[in-house]
């Protein structure tokens, strides 16, 4: 997509600058929360790094004065809306996300309008408005369980991910109402580029974020979260993996499972399209200067903050009650 910019940092950063950051987060009491998307540096400075399930689980439990959120908008949004009382900073405020951006809150108000009788379910990639009008809310780790949680008969819509709400319409049997959505990045990863790279590699295996369009999910031997895949090639016996996410997860790969190989969708290197440009807005220097000056912070209205933590309340008790998380 031309419209967005990568800043990716080419020269590893000062490790000077590295102490600094683990210094002043020791000295505020402030924990570095990091997606599996954001540069390698990053994830290695943070204190915790993972998907968006556990990175909201960690977010509403920490002990911590400060979160600072090596992630997107909708993620450090959430934090606040989990930790209301802490101050969450965000290292970019321009870190925001296609697939959240496809769903405009007023827009969204009169979808539902359109659909009288229909529970909504919305993905966590949404923004804290579109998350107030939901019933609740699921990430691509818990979306199976959240949506089996309501009786076979119920109306539903799915929101904003029109890809991941028709792989589990299609794994489910379901009808939901989906909203036309996508990321930008997991849409764009096609099944050509899929079907040669299986051609050129028969021994590899594919790996898949359930945001990737219906015909590469088809081809997939493991569709999963960014935790799952990672689990899934930390335990799984093959030795190559064509892996069609965002480029991020590479990085935990290859540390848990240094023998492997991991290909990613595309394979081509003079194209950087399965970098998220939003995720990569953040970065070693940002984080830094965003740690220190306490500065740029996210601040919600109060009545958001209560609307918007109901849903995901429920999104984190079903999970718990599953054991996804703690
Ligand atoms: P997960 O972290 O739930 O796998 O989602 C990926 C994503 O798109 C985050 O923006
Ligand atoms: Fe949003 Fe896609 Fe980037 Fe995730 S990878 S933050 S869904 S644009």
């Amino acid at each position: 997509m031309e419209d967005f910019i990568i800043s990716h940092p080419d020269k590893p950063s000062d490790p000077e600058l590295i102490l600094k950051i683990k210094e002043l987060a020791r000295k505020k009491n402030a924990i570095i929360l990091a997606h599996y998307y954001q540069v390698a540096e990053i994830q290695d400075i943070a204190d915790f790094v993972g998907d968006s399930l556990q990175l909201s689980q960690q977010a509403g439990s920490t002990n911590a004065d400060i979160i600072v959120f090596a992630g997107v908008h909708f993620m450090a949004e959430t934090a606040k809306i989990l930790s209301p009382g802490k101050k969450v900073l965000l290292p970019d405020l321009e870190a925001g996300c296609s697939l959240a951006d496809s769903c405009p809150p007023e827009a969204f108000k009169r979808f539902i309008e359109a659909h009288p009788g229909h529970k909504v379910i919305s993905y966590i990639n949404c923004s804290a408005a579109v998350k107030t009008m939901s019933d609740v809310i699921c990430t691509s780790s818990n979306a199976k369980m959240i949506v089996d949680s309501f009786k076979v008969d119920e109306k539903l819509i799915f929101a904003p991910d029109k890809n991941l709400g028709g792989y589990i319409n299609s794994i489910t049997g379901r009808t939901m109402v989906l909203w036309d959505g996508s990321c930008h990045v997991h849409n764009q990863l096609s099944d050509e580029k899929v079907i040669k790279l299986k051609i050129e590699n028969p021994d590899a295996k594919l790996i898949a974020h359930p945001e990737c369009r219906g015909p590469v999910l088809a081809l997939a031997d493991f569709i999963g979260s960014t935790a799952a895949m990672l689990e899934f090639t930390k335990t799984d016996k093959s030795l190559r993996y064509i892996v069609a996410t965002e480029g991020g997860i590479i990085h935990q790969m290859k540390k848990s499972s240094p023998a492997k190989e991991f290909i990613v969708v595309p394979s081509d290197e003079t194209c950087s399209c399965n970098d998220c440009p939003f995720m990569k807005m953040n970065t070693v220097q940002k984080l830094y200067e965003c740690l220190k000056n306490e500065t740029p912070e996210i601040l919600l209205d109060q009545q958001v903050i209560e609307n918007a933590r109901k849903p995901i309340l429920k999104m984190l008790e079903i999970s718990k009650a599953a054991n996804l998380i703690k």
